[in-house]
């Protein structure tokens, strides 16, 4: 079969693999080809035991792997062959050298223009997928620009906004696709062939456009003020805990404002995730770069609180269980960064756990789809953490339950049969508000929620 267009993403991971496997499925006229340096995972993606966890990835996998969505090892072939090409690499946070610690690492990037340059033998459109420091593609035009076969490449920034666990019914129904172009005209031609992908299923007014710069930020800038809403929320909730005020009322109260809205008010342990501090850091960068230092100070606030809040959810179990945690048994629920996803990137329960073992707890994890990767993070610890599948197995015997993860199985848990099995005083500090506190109460336990007067017996 003649495909219409041929369509190739450069880097297979959480974001990649998803994306493309959209696209495939919504426009079987396609064909997309998704590449990757790591052959383990595009082993897993042509296999039934996909490498990440997302609520219907399989399915729409599934219906379109064979047709028109392939995974593949080989680069060079799938760059000759695209006339589009997704970069989807990695673009962690620099742990080296100039800028460690905050500036984007953009070195997969920069190695996946030079790969294009090398293999390309037609003109072709290049898409920033990845998230980007302001202007990167400045420096990719110039890489592409210097390839001594004199073809011409245009570049767009299309960053992505899905968020892990609801990727695939962000993809289906985005609240919007962001394309930024050049104003030339080759620009504005590739930004409509790029519209015209998205518009077979995306509505066209979702599907907006701008300057390339203002794409590239506004993905920063978006994360940034979502990361900026959660710190907001989590600062409060240690002065309710001071005031006896309750977070979750107050949040509701000040939600209500249509011009606020109630969403990413929930406060937590503190946020996780690969995005979130990486995004803001990056930022901070920028502006540092750019001599903004109040600006990059202001933002710096927000990971500080996050760092603040994930500190003071291991202080109050230190308090709680009468200023000392060793030797005693505690189960951390859940360790993935949030609900539906198996990824522990950047995940509370890191340096949860790490504070914890220096407080030489005998620690328990368990959770139902962030384990393999839990072991793989804490190599290292061997001896010292107990990995069990099942939660009420993993809590027996425990002293505390501590909740990292708000995963809709530990709502509906016997907590009559958990408080049987546990030593007493039994504990439960609910880093996500999601327990019933005053049924838990009842029950027997001590209980501590976050933002929320503690419950306990003494
Ligand atoms: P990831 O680490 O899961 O996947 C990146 C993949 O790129 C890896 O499999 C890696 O092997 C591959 N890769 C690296 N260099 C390569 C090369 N030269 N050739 C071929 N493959 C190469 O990362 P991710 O979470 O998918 O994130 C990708 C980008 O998307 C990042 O810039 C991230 O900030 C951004 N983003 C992520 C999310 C998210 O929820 N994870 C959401 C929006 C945007
Ligand atoms: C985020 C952005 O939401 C997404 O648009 C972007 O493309 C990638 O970064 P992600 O990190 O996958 O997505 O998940 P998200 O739902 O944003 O949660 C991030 C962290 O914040 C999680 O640890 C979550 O538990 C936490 N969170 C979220 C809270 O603590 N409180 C909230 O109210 C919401």
């Amino acid at each position: 079969m003649k495909f219409e267009k041929d369509i190739l993403c450069v880097g297979a991971g959480y974001v990649g693999g998803p994306t493309m496997a959209m696209i495939a499925y919504k426009c079987p006229q396609y064909k997309v080809t998704v590449v990757d340096i790591n052959p383990t995972r595009i082993a897993q993606w042509n296999s039934p035991n996909l490498p990440i966890y997302e609520p219907g990835l399989q399915e729409v996998v599934e219906a379109a792997r064979g047709r028109n969505l392939f995974f593949s090892t080989d680069i060079e072939k799938g760059i000759e062959e695209a006339g589009i090409i997704f970069v989807c690499v990695n673009t962690p946070t620099k742990t080296f050298g100039e800028g460690a610690g905050l500036a984007s690492d953009l070195q997969y990037l920069e190695k996946t223009a030079r790969q294009i340059i090398q293999s390309a033998n037609s003109p072709k459109i290049i898409i920033e997928k990845s998230t980007l420091p302001v202007r990167t593609a400045q420096a990719m035009e110039r890489i592409l620009a210097s390839n001594p076969k004199g073809i011409h490449f245009d570049v767009l920034s299309n960053p992505e906004f899905l968020a892990e666990g609801d990727a695939i019914k962000d993809l289906e129904n985005p609240d919007r696709v962001l394309i930024g172009s050049r104003e030339t005209a080759n620009g504005i031609k590739a930004r409509e062939e790029l519209i015209e992908i998205y518009a077979n299923w995306v509505p066209r007014e979702h599907i907006i456009s701008s300057n390339i710069w203002s794409s590239e930020l506004a993905k920063l800038v978006a994360n940034a003020f979502l990361a900026q809403r959660i710190s907001s929320i989590n600062s409060i909730s240690a002065l309710c805990e001071a005031s006896e005020a309750d977070v979750s009322e107050v949040a509701r109260a000040v939600g209500m404002d249509s011009r606020v809205g109630p969403k990413f008010l929930n406060s937590s342990v503190g946020f996780g995730g690969s995005c979130f501090q990486k995004d803001i850091l990056n930022l901070v960068y920028i502006c540092r770069h750019y001599g903004l230092n109040e600006v990059a100070d202001y933002w710096q606030r927000v990971v500080d609180i996050n760092n603040y809040q994930k500190g003071r959810f291991v202080m109050n179990m230190l308090k709680a269980m009468f200023n000392t945690l060793a030797g005693k048994r505690i189960c951390l629920l859940g360790f993935a960064f949030k609900a539906d996803t198996g990824d522990t990137r950047e995940s509370p329960a890191l340096f949860i756990t790490k504070k914890l073992l220096d407080e030489r707890v005998n620690l328990v994890i368990t959770d139902p789809a962030a384990l393999e990767n839990a072991k793989f993070d804490l190599q290292g610890t061997e001896g010292q953490i107990d990995f069990v599948a099942d939660p009420y197995e993993a809590i027996a015997g425990c002293e505390a339950v501590a909740v990292i993860t708000e995963w809709g199985i530990y709502k509906e848990l016997d907590f009559e049969r958990i408080f049987s099995s546990m030593t007493k005083p039994a504990f439960i500090f609910d880093g996500r508000n999601i327990l019933d506190h005053h049924r838990l109460f009842k029950m027997g336990f001590n209980v501590f929620p976050i933002g929320k007067p503690a419950l306990t017996h003494f």
